[in-house]
């Protein structure tokens, strides 16, 4: 095997970080793919060009995605990375692995790929960096004989994703894990078929934390919510006192809608005003927790920036069910799909339609009534309006922060 000098992605080994570098050299060593890969690096970073091509399609029989073609132009100096295709895996629910089942991916991953992985990629899928186009079928007919399947890619439902949910978060108002494993299954011929003018990406948190990221990050976002009483048990909040929590400074003054007063001894929480943030109850677990009908808030259109600029999701349905078998969601996300479809130019998601077309539009197609909860971006509220006398008022109080440096919540 060749031994390649790099001594400009050294560098990266430095620091107390874990080193993507190290890991490379250290599947090199048993690896033509994986040390062609580590000279082609430096390669790049000494001439400072890319090399890489994107290359066509590539793919299974039967699948129109879930292999996403890579070819490097430099395939006579690096034979190992003329062809690097990725392989997205379809993962678990919520990422549950048990260590034998990675031990089988990755062996089967040593035998034809680079012995690269990613995991996981910004979809969610477990990501396999690096094989042949002619090792293709053999891969998909191993992982899929001990149950695995392609995840996403191209036009189509992206692998849909979630974050852990019931199997480990008492903050959950759904099974993230199970809506997520239903949507899957509901939609296979969406996944691996792409019909769609683009990608469109489903990912759900059980509450507001959104530990995937789904409002930043995924076309439709399923974020848990609740519609009763946030329930406080005062002893506990004055444990979180006696601990030293400014409760005033640290949970009062930072809730977003102030719907909370606290006096010293009790505290209170106008809940017809909390917008279920979870702000609160992640500060003080032990003394607030929510209560009644369990669901979840829809958000639609989230994207980074590509053809045009990023966009954030948006409030669509504020509250739905999210029981099996799903009925509501499913039917929800049909409606959508169906006037995207019928809207979309090729490679234009739904955010960037519905700031075309309008949300009228949008919402009269999927049957929900236009509502105050759906504000477009946060404090753009386009139902509030600022006065000169409200500019002049809050100048004022910023000068007098400024001057004092003492904050005014
Ligand atoms: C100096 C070189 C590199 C730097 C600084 C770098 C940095 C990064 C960073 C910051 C991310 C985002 C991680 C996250 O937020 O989840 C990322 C993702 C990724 N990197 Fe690298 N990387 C480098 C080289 C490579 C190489 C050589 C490969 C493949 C052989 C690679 C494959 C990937 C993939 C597949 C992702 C995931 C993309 C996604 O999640 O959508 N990277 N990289
Ligand atoms: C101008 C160049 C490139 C652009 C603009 C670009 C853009 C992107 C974008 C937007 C995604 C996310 C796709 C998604 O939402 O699923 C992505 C994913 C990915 N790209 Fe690229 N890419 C470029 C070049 C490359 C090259 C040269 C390679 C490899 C040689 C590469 C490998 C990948 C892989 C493996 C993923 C999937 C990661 C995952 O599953 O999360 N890309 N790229
Ligand atoms: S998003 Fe909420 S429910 Fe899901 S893991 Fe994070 S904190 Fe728990
Ligand atoms: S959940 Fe958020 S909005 Fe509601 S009371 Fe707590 S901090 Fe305020």
């Amino acid at each position: 095997m060749k031994k390649y000098n790099t001594p400009l992605i050294d560098d990266l080994e430095k620091g107390p970080w874990p080193s993507f570098v190290t890991e490379m050299k250290k599947a090199a060593k048993t690896n033509e793919m994986a040390n062609d890969a580590v000279g082609h690096l430096e390669k790049c970073y000494s001439t400072k060009v890319g090399y890489w091509k994107h290359g066509g399609i590539v793919g299974v029989l039967g699948y129109g995605g879930g292999v996403i073609g890579r070819y490097s132009e430099l395939g006579n100096e690096f034979p190992g990375v003329a062809h690097f295709h990725t392989v997205r895996l379809n993962q678990p629910s919520g990422f549950f692995y048990t260590s034998k089942a990675l031990k089988e991916i990755c062996d089967i991953w040593d035998k034809y790929g680079s012995g690269l992985t990613n995991m996981h990629g910004s979809t969610g899928d477990l990501v396999l960096l690096g094989c042949r186009t002619e090792s293709l079928e053999a891969i998909f007919a191993e992982y899929s004989s001990r149950g695995w399947d392609l995840g996403s890619s191209g036009s189509a439902l992206r692998t849909p994703s979630c974050c852990i949910g019931p199997g480990r978060c008492e903050w959950t108002n759904y099974d993230t894990l199970d809506l997520t494993y239903a949507l899957t299954q509901e939609f296979q011929d969406e996944m691996h078929r792409p019909a769609f003018s683009y990608k469109f990406k489903i990912k759900s948190s059980g509450c507001a934390c959104d530990c995937v990221a789904a409002i930043a990050r995924a076309d439709m976002s399923i974020i848990g919510t609740w519609k009763g009483d946030i329930l406080i048990d005062q002893a506990e909040v004055q444990n979180y006192a006696k601990k030293g929590m400014d409760i005033n400074a640290e949970i009062v003054n930072m809730c977003p809608t102030q719907c909370i007063s606290y006096d010293g001894k009790a505290m209170k929480i106008n809940n017809a005003e909390c917008s279920r943030c979870m702000h609160c109850i992640t500060k003080m677990t032990k003394a607030l927790k929510a209560s009644g009908e369990r669901g979840a808030t829809i958000c639609i259109g989230s994207k980074a920036p590509i053809v045009v600029g990023s966009l954030l999701s948006w409030v669509i349905v504020p509250f739905i069910k999210v029981e099996p078998p799903y009925t509501e969601v499913k039917d929800m996300i049909r409606k959508i799909w169906d006037w995207w479809d019928e809207n979309a130019k090729p490679r234009e998601r739904i955010g960037e339609v519905i700031e075309m077309k309008g949300m009228r539009s949008f919402l009269e197609a999927i049957g929900v009534p236009p509502q105050p909860q759906q504000i477009k971006e946060p404090r753009k509220d386009p139902f509030m309006f600022y006065t000169e006398d409200d500019i002049a008022a809050y100048k004022a109080k910023e000068a007098e922060e400024k001057k004092t440096g003492k904050y005014k919540f």
